[in-house]
């Protein structure tokens, strides 16, 4: 039996912090509300492209694996925030990083994109056609955020990270999966500007509305999590007591908390970050999975369950076994360019530029 070992793992935050007193400048909110909803204390904003995250995070990924860029078969990157639709990010990936031997493809399920993404390649890695792999979830959602509706812009953040997998004959990696998807409610979460519906109308491309229903999303979002993670743990015997390791999506803490209770986790082994980075949409899990690694929370041949949701309403949960080993075997140097600018400046002058484009219609 073939396996997609988990034996690389890098992340790349932008630098500037957006605070909820920040954002408490630009719209009618305040910490103590964004607090109590969400449990969301700060966010990042990119002052890069979603290419140079991936970079980063990417090369520190192979760094850890002690991997070369040329010994990668197939990136599949998750996101929904491409720099550009065509050609697709992966490519933009596999030329910054010098991967010339990889098959590279987009996977957009919005937040879920990150696990749809690893599943792809565990499959590729499985059925033989590839042996490593490395698969990227991340977002630059700032840019596409209406920074004048506080239903929305107080949640997310900008962040990337990925892992890279490897054939083994030990048994590792994804253990199972059940993944699926709440279309009945796909109208939930739309964000009007981005398609190609739009490019024959009066509007410029880009420049968003969000249709958003807050708490229709809350209940199907425990509700996909929840199943999927019951799903997954019946279908391996596993019980929750079991699990050394919960690392959700991190859209809500009130999110997480129901889905915990639901499932019977205990809140000591469920990761949450979502207060220091909101949610990240595709770049949540692997971020939160890099962080749980750094601060010794994984052990070796752990047994990590990952549940998610996201627009569509797409859902999924995944029992990851982990290997031997929980370090790097090594460290890429790679940075991003410095930032010059406040979070606060960033999303100033996204929001001066989203007002100028509403005010003169193409
Ligand atoms: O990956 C998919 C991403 N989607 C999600 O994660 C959405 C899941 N849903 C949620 O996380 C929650 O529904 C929210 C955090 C979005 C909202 O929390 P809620 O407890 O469902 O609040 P609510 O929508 O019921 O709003 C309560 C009140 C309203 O005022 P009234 O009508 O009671 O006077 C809102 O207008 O809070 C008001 N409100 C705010 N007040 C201050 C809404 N947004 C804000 C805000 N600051 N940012």
């Amino acid at each position: 039996m073939r396996y997609a070992a988990v034996t690389g793992w890098g992340k790349c935050l932008p630098p500037a912090v957006l605070t909820n007193a920040d954002l408490a400048t630009l719209l009618p909110t305040d910490d103590e509300w964004i607090v109590s909803r969400t449990g969301i204390r700060e966010r990042r904003i990119s002052h890069v492209r979603l290419e140079e995250l991936a970079y980063v995070a990417a090369s520190r990924a192979l760094a850890a694996a002690g991997l070369q860029p040329l010994d990668i078969d197939l990136i599949v990157f998750g996101t929904c925030s491409f720099d550009d639709q065509v050609p697709n990010q992966a490519s933009g990936l596999q030329l910054r990083l010098g991967a010339m031997r990889a098959a590279a493809m987009d996977v957009n399920t919005a937040c879920t994109s990150f696990l749809y993404a690893l599943s792809t390649a565990t499959a590729m890695i499985r059925s033989g056609v590839v042996q490593r792999a490395l698969v990227v979830g991340g977002e630059v959602i700032s840019p596409l955020m209406d920074w004048t509706n506080r239903n929305v812009a107080i949640l997310f953040g900008d962040g990337c990270a990925a892992v890279v997998l490897e054939a083994s004959d030990v048994e590792q990696g994804v253990l199972a999966e059940k993944l699926g998807c709440d279309a009945a409610a796909r109208g939930t979460l739309v964000i009007q500007g981005m398609g190609s519906r739009y490019a024959d109308c009066q509007r410029r491309l880009g420049v968003t509305d969000w249709v958003f229903e807050g708490q229709e999303i809350f209940k199907r979002a425990v509700l996909g999590m929840s199943e999927a993670s019951a799903a997954v743990l019946a279908a391996q015997g596993v019980s929750a007591a079991e699990l050394d390791l919960v690392v959700p999506h991190q859209a809500n803490l009130r999110i997480i908390e129901a889905v915990a209770k639901r499932v019977g986790l205990a809140a000591e082994r469920v990761f949450t970050n979502v207060h220091r980075y909101g949610n990240m949409s595709a770049g949540t899990v692997p971020v939160a999975l890099v962080e749980a690694l750094e601060e010794g929370r994984v052990p070796a041949h752990g047994l990590l369950l990952l549940p998610a949701f996201g627009a569509g309403l797409t859902w999924c949960a995944h029992l990851l076994r982990w290997g031997a080993r929980v370090t790097p075997l090594g460290v890429s140097d790679v940075q991003l360019p410095p930032c010059t600018q406040t979070a606060l400046q960033l999303v100033q002058s996204l929001a001066a530029r989203r007002a100028a484009a509403v005010a003169s219609p193409v």
